[in-house]
């Protein structure tokens, strides 16, 4: 169902790798309700093909970017505005990876390149973006950026290593990025901590399959699905949230604010028996 939420705004959506990625379902959502925009992700993704379709489906040009490189910012955003035709409503981060996970390192052996490269991926990327669209003036005033979390930021989870330190400093740099826009933008900036999902991100980390069964488990609601964090992203691009900012919204079924569920105990007490 479609209610023209984004009817006549621009932006940018990165980080969809193939069907399961959170930004491909932003994007399809952000085109159903009336946007326009351009994809992006690292030159890498782009040769494994599958953002192509999405392309093709929401009439969207892809401008290949490495979100850790600001000269490819720089052309990122202004081909973007050039070929939108005018400044930027909206702009999704959607970008992780960790080599220490990808090399299964516990958290006592982190290789500190390796770290290196997880906080510049998947969080000073988000910083180059900001200063990347405030040097080339390109939001439109009372845009919206947003990045995703998770709430291994605030909590032990023990596989998520470095990718816990990423997303701490993920969630500062979008409230200090956040006063800094708003004041001279108006523009918004937000993380949305988001239930565990199974993408290729995801599934990368180590035990997530029982990470996701617990975290299911734990959440009154459930689970939150790609989908609907799709829907929460759009939200935030809408003009209905215009003075929601400088926030880490959690978008995860109740789980960050469950002590224990009646399903954990059954399944503990199962155990036990
Ligand atoms: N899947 C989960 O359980 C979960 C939960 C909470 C938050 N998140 C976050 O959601 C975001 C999207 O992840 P996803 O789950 O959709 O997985 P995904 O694997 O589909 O997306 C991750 C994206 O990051 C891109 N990327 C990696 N390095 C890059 C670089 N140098 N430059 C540009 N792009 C780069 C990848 O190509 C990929 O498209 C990530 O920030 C992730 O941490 C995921």
């Amino acid at each position: 169902m479609s209610n023209n939420l984004l009817a006549g705004k621009v932006g940018i959506i990165s980080g969809a790798l193939d069907h399961k990625s959170i930004a491909w379902k932003v994007a399809q959502k952000a085109h159903a309700e009336g946007a326009r925009f351009v994809l992006t992700n690292a030159p890498l993704a782009m040769r494994m093909g599958e953002i192509k379709q999405l392309a093709e489906e929401c009439g969207a040009l892809i401008v290949p970017a490495d979100a850790t490189s600001v000269e490819e910012l720089e052309n990122l955003f202004s081909q973007a505005t050039e070929h939108l035709g005018g400044k930027l409503d909206f702009v999704l981060h959607s970008i992780g990876m960790s080599p220490n996970i990808r090399k299964k390192k516990h958290y006592g052996e982190l290789d500190y390149k390796f770290f290196q490269q997880t906080l510049d991926v998947s969080a000073l990327s988000f910083h180059k973006m900001m200063a990347v669209a405030e040097r080339q003036d390109a939001m439109n005033e009372w845009g919206s950026i947003v990045a995703l979390s998770y709430i291994a930021a605030q909590r032990v989870f023990p596989d998520y290593t470095d990718m816990s330190q990423a997303k701490a400093m993920l969630e500062s740099i979008a409230r200090n990025y956040g006063y800094r826009l708003g004041k001279l933008k108006k523009v918004r900036v937000n993380t949305i901590s988001q239930s565990p999902t199974k993408t290729t991100a995801g599934t990368g980390v180590g035990g997530f399959d029982a990470f996701y069964d617990y975290a299911d488990k734990m959440s009154p609601l459930g689970n939150a699905p790609a989908e609907a964090c799709a829907d929460y992203c759009i939200t935030l691009f809408s003009d209905l949230t215009r003075y929601v900012t400088m926030q880490n919204l959690l978008h995860d079924g109740g789980f960050s604010s469950t002590g224990i569920s009646e399903d954990v105990v059954e399944a503990l007490m199962k155990m036990n028996s």
